[in-house]
């Protein structure tokens, strides 16, 4: 089993956005079954706010028929490090606050989605660009990225 928890700053677009993508992504291959997938936010507004998927995000998911159930936002939690494998990042910001939040990365659990592919880079947050577009290919390219990072047993960090 698998734990990877997907991680933006408001938990309403990028990363539920992943959490959804990359569940379609393993259910496809039919190897759901080997992954807990989950997504957080760096901030606790939306959290106390009970803020649920952005509406840009949610005609983005469906636009391109990936099926999603309704996701509040939480902010992540120091226990939240001990129980994932993997803490994916969207930017260098979620990194830091992640960093701040949980402690030392003391097991490598922490990267950026795009550090998987060959552009490394941060998916710029469609919350203030407006482009969920832009958005959902950058998540989209990540997860594939990252699902073969991990089938393929790279390092000899922590995969299928
Ligand atoms: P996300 O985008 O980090 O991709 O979920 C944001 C969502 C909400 C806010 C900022 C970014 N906000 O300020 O409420």
């Amino acid at each position: 089993m698998l734990k990877v928890l997907f991680v933006c700053l408001g938990n309403i677009c990028r990363s539920p956005m992943a959490e959804f993508i990359f569940k379609q992504m393993v259910a496809e291959k039919g190897i759901a079954d080997q992954f807990e997938i989950d997504s957080a936010a760096t901030e606790g507004f939306n959290e106390i706010a009970h803020e649920g998927i952005d509406y840009r995000a949610k005609d983005m998911l469906r636009q391109m028929n990936v099926p999603f159930t309704e996701h509040y936002s939480r902010r992540i939690r120091p226990k939240d490090y001990d129980r994932f494998d993997y803490i994916l990042c969207m930017d260098d910001a979620n990194v830091e606050d992640v960093q701040s939040i949980v402690g030392l990365d003391k097991d490598n659990k922490i990267h950026r989605l795009l550090d998987f592919t060959e552009q490394p880079r941060n998916i710029k947050d469609p919350w203030y660009t407006g482009n969920f577009d832009d958005a959902y290919w950058d998540i989209y390219h990540g997860c594939q990225a990252f699902l073969e990072y991990v089938e393929e047993n790279k390092n000899g960090t922590k995969t299928l």
